[in-house]
């Protein structure tokens, strides 16, 4: 940690979980009021808990670096949770839960710090996800679903909860100027291949303000930002699940070689039953 990164005026470090995590989200987001205190940094939050416990250390080594790296600009982190054979969901869509409960709570937390969370329709219409921060404390991101080809019905929950703001991505020749689904906001992109560029997607994503995208899936989502390069963070956790037929996690073009894939550099954090490999793809 360097004296650029982020920093937070007010309170020192503390290694209580849950004020710890109340720390972390006010050093992402900022605190207004916090005054001109001289701030904790990432890394004087790091050392205060010291050896800590097994929580605070958790929330420490798996979180700050992300939020030293989010506001340089835009960021973003995809995650996906599969089985040891790597599928997220069985072949007729059906994927709660592979991964456990303290999985699921990661997702919360990373939706917490996050400006936008983003899923592909194939989610939305197996799941119908609220998107929202409910197991941890923090805000919900703006939800959004990308469905170039206007598959969904529009009669998910996602569009009608009015839980946070939500935009639904589309190929231009779908969209009408100022139409809506439920609250939803349709925005309309350009077509590129067989969906919409995950690059210009992250444009209008900052150009909104909103820099620190979510991508919580599924397998053909990630894939597309994956495959385009518009990934900083890519997030796997494994579970001891095997599966033996689904849907698969990553789908990208052939190799014939093994030194032909991405070994991004990758640290690992135990997540109950679970293994989380969050690997850095700018490292
Ligand atoms: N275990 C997990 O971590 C996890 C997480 C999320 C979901 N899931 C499960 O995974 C399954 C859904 O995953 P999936 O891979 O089948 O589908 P998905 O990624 O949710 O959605 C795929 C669809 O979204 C659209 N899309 C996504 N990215 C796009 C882009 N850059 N440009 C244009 N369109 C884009 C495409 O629609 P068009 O084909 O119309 O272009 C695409 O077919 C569900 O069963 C769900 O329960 C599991």
């Amino acid at each position: 940690m360097d004296s650029t990164e982020p920093s937070l005026a007010g309170s020192p470090p503390d290694s209580d979980p849950a004020r710890l995590w109340r720390t972390i989200l006010d050093l992402r987001h900022g605190r207004p009021g916090s005054g001109s205190a001289k701030p904790p940094t990432a890394g004087d939050i790091r050392a205060g808990i010291g050896s800590g416990d097994g929580e605070s250390l958790l929330l420490c080594d798996l979180y700050l670096p992300l939020c030293a790296a989010a506001p340089r600009g835009r960021y973003a982190v995809a995650h996906l949770g599969q089985s040891l054979d790597g599928r997220i969901a069985t072949l007729c869509g059906a994927s709660q839960w592979v991964t456990g409960p303290e999985d699921i709570l990661h997702n919360h937390r990373m939706r917490a710090l996050s400006d936008a969370v983003l899923v592909g329709a194939g989610t939305v219409r197996h799941d119908d996800p609220k998107l929202t921060v409910r197991l941890c404390e923090g805000r919900n991101p703006v939800r959004v679903v990308v469905d170039t080809n206007r598959r969904l019905d529009g009669s998910q929950g996602v569009f009608h909860d009015g839980a946070a703001p939500t935009l639904l991505l589309c190929a231009h020749d779908l969209a009408r100027p100022g139409e809506r689904v439920g609250t939803a906001e349709v925005v309309g992109l350009p077509r590129c291949g067989a969906g919409l560029d995950p690059a210009g997607i992250l444009a209008l994503l900052a150009d909104r303000g909103l820099g620190f995208v979510f991508i919580e899936g599924g397998g053909v989502t990630v894939s597309r930002f994956l495959q385009a390069g518009c990934l900083d963070r890519l997030q796997v956790t494994v579970a001891p699940l095997i599966l033996g037929s689904g849907r698969p996690s990553f789908t990208l073009p052939e190799i014939e070689t093994i030194d032909g894939g991405l070994r991004p550099r990758s640290r690992h954090f135990v997540l109950g039953a679970d293994i989380l490999f969050d690997c850095d793809l700018r490292g």
